[in-house]
């Protein structure tokens, strides 16, 4: 009989750069991350304009809004948001822009409100 492999994994990861200015040390985040996690990286279109690519480690990959189109063509195949909601064990995004921590406020408030009718019904 095979004896399972009882070792624990790295935890996985899915680090999402915002379009704040801060995000032109996205790689060196990157970097310190996969020191002792597995990493998935994903970035907001405005955040492109501070990230250099080539500061990433080579083994990342960098998801974008266009990789979720170009990997989707009909229902039933696969969707990247939803494939890599499945692998990570958490999301940290890093740098958090204004704009993406109002987003993840307005998500907040609307799942409080949807409580809030729950309990009325
Ligand atoms: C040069 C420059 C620097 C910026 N720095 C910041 C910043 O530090 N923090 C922030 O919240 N927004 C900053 N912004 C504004 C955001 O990039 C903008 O609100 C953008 O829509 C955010 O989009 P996202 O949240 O989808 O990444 C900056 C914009 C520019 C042009």
């Amino acid at each position: 009989m095979e004896r399972a492999d009882l070792s624990p994994r790295k935890p996985r990861i899915l680090l999402a750069a915002s379009g704040s200015v801060a995000a032109i040390k996205f790689g060196n985040l990157c970097h310190c991350f996969a020191e002792w996690a597995d990493v998935k990286a994903v970035a907001t279109k405005a955040s492109l304009h501070f990230i250099d690519r080539a500061t990433l480690p080579k083994d990342i990959h960098l998801y974008t809004d266009d990789d979720e189109w170009s990997s989707w063509n009909r229902i039933g195949d696969s969707v990247l948001h939803i494939e890599l909601r499945r692998w990570a064990d958490i999301m940290v995004i890093a740098p958090l822009s204004a704009n993406t921590l109002g987003k993840v406020y307005d998500v907040a408030l609307f799942s409080d409100r949807m409580k809030t009718v729950g309990k009325i019904q």
